[in-house]
């Protein structure tokens, strides 16, 4: 399905009743990262999973996504398709960032939060300097130079060894945005800002979900969302990597399902 936003066309699913739940991808990926929820998720929850700009099927556009223009999508997205009500806000990674600057532009829209593989801290001066060089190689080389760089770092040791159809999918997956998308959601993500406040301030039902090999974001980045949240739950799945919504997604449909029947 699509729809037309203020500056660009997005691409989204909706489907299954009950509940919204808004599914946000992280970099560099898109909306078939939650195949598996889109899938197994229909019968508890009304799936809403956006393509954000640069990426899918969506507009590539020029400039740097801040999260929370990137929020802001998302919002004119429940508007616009008339789901007026708070939705259970759920991302992964770049995602959670933007869960986070969601939370603070509407708190009133947000019934729930699921936060993956994510974290609230800001970058460091090193992460800065490295999505500096990432912005780079992706002008000069393209989306498959920086994909090579990033791939092997998606998801978990055994999830190489023991799914390599899935790993191509998540290979063709990222090769597929646009140097447009790349490039924005980089300076966007260099420049977030620390959510480290803002989690005190959540009241709303948050379960944050975790893979117990994320080579990308470690365990205690997790550990440090619940600890700070005060109504949160931490649940860690084993065998999974950054990506374990696809490479364990039964345990994730089912952390997921009862989580939304405890709201
Ligand atoms: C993501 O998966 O969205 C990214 O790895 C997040 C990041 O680079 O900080």
């Amino acid at each position: 399905m699509e729809i037309k936003l203020n500056d660009f066309r997005m691409e989204y699913n909706d489907v299954g009743m009950g509940l919204p739940l808004l599914l946000i991808h992280g970099y560099p990926l898109n909306r078939t990262l939650w195949d598996p929820q889109i899938q197994g998720l229909q019968n508890e929850a009304r799936i809403l999973a956006p393509d954000l700009r640069g990426f899918g099927g969506s507009d590539p556009m020029q400039g740097a996504y801040s999260m929370d223009l990137l929020a802001q999508d998302c919002f004119e997205f429940l508007n616009n398709i008339g789901v007026k009500q708070p939705v259970v806000v759920g991302g992964l990674s770049m995602g959670g960032y933007i869960a986070f600057a969601f939370y603070r532009l509407f708190p009133d829209r947000v019934a729930a939060l699921l936060l993956s593989s994510t974290r609230a801290a800001p970058d460091s001066e090193e992460a800065k300097s490295g999505r500096q060089k990432s912005v780079e190689l992706a002008m000069e080389r393209g989306a498959s130079a920086v994909v090579e760089l990033m791939l092997p770092k998606m998801m978990s040791p055994k999830t190489y060894s023991e799914q390599p159809a899935l790993v191509d999918i998540v290979q063709k997956m990222m090769v597929s945005s646009s140097v447009e998308g790349i490039v924005g959601s980089l300076l966007g993500m260099q420049a977030r800002p620390d959510s480290t406040p803002t989690l005190a301030l959540i009241d709303k039902p948050t379960l944050v979900l975790h893979g117990a090999d994320d080579q990308l974001i470690p365990v205690k980045d997790a550990q440090t969302l619940q600890a700070a949240i005060k109504n949160s739950r931490l649940e860690v799945l084993p065998d999974a990597g950054h990506l374990l919504n696809l490479e364990q997604p039964e345990r994730f449909n089912q952390a997921v399902a009862s989580f939304i029947n405890s709201l």
